[in-house]
């Protein structure tokens, strides 16, 4: 059931739709708590990110329910209560959303849990920024076996908070937190990421009086109350330019319907650079291989306005294709290289260092993580058996068998339906031979 065979070396061709951001929806779903009116998020994925968070929800007595319109969620908290801390814990699974439940429950009940956190395994992803931030607003953490205990005896109150590196969850942490915090809370060095800026819309929409300044500081303003919000999610840039990548590197033509240039612009100059043609249109941009020599490139990832890590592992293959040698350093994550050995496995020569192969010395340096890739192309790809490590690795292991020679068995797809919508028959759509 969780196996895809895939007969690659197809170009991938025809139109597809991306809808609402999954690094945005569920956070906006959290969001919601903190409202004493019902909220109606629209353009919602049907992904397992948000099946998980309208569980965690409804746990906490917020009532999910479909909107009139397709894919919008009415998220009722009228009726908020406390958790059973096994019953979290057997819902949340390897997600990492309860965290950001924190402060809202905080704000409402007093209390809160926080299960042991999962996610992808790129890196050890720790919690200690939220941590840190959640008792700087005034909160009391206990670890037990099961996971950690929150209270907030005397009330959650703004505070000045300087992130050790613009961490997306942390600045959502702190967003979710500070909002009806009392008195003001000034964040520095918060994440800019659009998902981010998304947010801050909704919490807006809500009643909330948040500030951005230059330099990634943000000035919250704490009130008493929020209402609920009505609210359509910024489109996935994410999986844009996962369709995007799996255009370029099977030689293909997709047109991705919802794409939104403004969030794109750092990879559509990315794409430009290495070869790939595309065409910005008022329903989304199409992406196309123009023939040729694809070109080899060097890249580093970075926090917004930067090239996204999770741009990475989809371009990662097209650069398999790239004559020359391309060179990649991942200043976010230590250890999101794990998903080439799969790719060398099928024909592809990388090598990984442990230096900053890059302009920006990063915190990886000198700390022996494989955070860089040398990629020598182009090289014909053959098929493999292959086994999904996390959500991004796994999709590039699907564009890698789409563009092999042969047949290759792909493990564990359902680990993609995380964040790609609908994905196999999108690949249906584009003329993918999968079973
Ligand atoms: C989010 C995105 C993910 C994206 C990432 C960076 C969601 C659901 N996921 O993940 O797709 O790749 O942003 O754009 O929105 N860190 C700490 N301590 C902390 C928190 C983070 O050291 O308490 C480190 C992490 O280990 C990592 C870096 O900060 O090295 C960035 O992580 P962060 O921005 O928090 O990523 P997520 O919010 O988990």
């Amino acid at each position: 059931m969780d196996t895809l065979t895939v007969h690659g070396g197809n170009p991938l061709s025809g139109r597809i739709a991306v809808r609402g951001a999954k690094n945005l929806v569920p956070k906006a779903m959290v969001a919601a708590l903190l409202g004493d009116s019902p909220s109606r998020l629209r353009n919602v994925p049907a992904v397992s990110d948000v099946d998980v968070a309208s569980g965690l929800l409804e746990l906490h007595g917020v009532s999910v329910s479909a909107g009139a319109e397709d894919g919008e969620l009415v998220l009722d908290p009228s009726q908020v209560e406390q958790a059973d801390v096994a019953e979290v814990n057997a819902h949340a699974g390897s997600s990492r959303i309860p965290i950001l439940l924190c402060g809202p429950l905080l704000h409402r009940l007093g209390r809160a849990f926080i299960p042991d956190l999962g996610g992808c395994r790129i890196g050890d992803r720790p919690i200690d920024f939220h941590l840190e931030a959640l008792r700087q607003f005034g909160a009391v953490i206990e670890k037990a076996p099961d996971g950690l205990h929150l209270s907030a005896p005397h009330g959650l109150r703004g505070t000045k908070l300087s992130l050790p590196f613009p961490s997306v969850g942390a600045t959502e942490q702190v967003l979710l937190t500070a909002v009806t915090a009392q008195g003001t809370t000034e964040l520095r060095n918060a994440a800019v990421e659009p998902e981010i800026l998304d947010l801050i819309a909704v919490l807006q929409k809500m009643g909330a009086i948040i500030s951005v300044h230059t330099d990634r500081v943000f000035r919250i303003q704490g009130v008493e109350r929020l209402r609920g919000f009505v609210h359509r999610a910024l489109p996935d840039r994410i999986e844009a330019a996962s369709w995007a990548s799996a255009a370029l590197a099977t030689g293909g033509n997709i047109d991705v319907l919802g794409a939104k240039q403004g969030d794109l612009t750092t990879f559509l100059n990315v794409f430009r650079t290495v070869g790939g043609e595309f065409d910005v249109h008022d329903a989304g941009i199409r992406f196309w291989h123009p023939g040729g020599p694809l070109h080899s490139l060097a890249l580093e990832t970075d926090v917004h306005p930067g090239f996204m890590t999770d741009w990475q592992q989809p371009l990662a293959v097209a650069l398999t294709q790239a004559t020359g040698l391309s060179i990649l350093h991942e200043t976010v994550y230590e250890n999101r290289f794990g998903f080439t050995e799969a790719l060398v496995s099928m024909g592809a020569v990388i090598q990984l260092y442990p230096e900053c192969l890059g302009a920006t010395p990063c915190r990886f340096g000198q700390r022996n993580f494989l955070h860089s890739a040398v990629i020598s192309g182009p090289t014909k790809l053959q098929g493999a058996d292959l086994t999904i490590p996390d959500l991004r690795g796994g999709f590039s292991y699907l564009i890698a068998a789409l563009t092999a020679h042969g047949t290759s068995t792909v493990r564990g797809v359902d680990l993609i339906n995380r964040g790609y919508e609908n994905f196999e028959d999108k690949l249906s759509a584009l003329g993918a031979s999968i079973s």
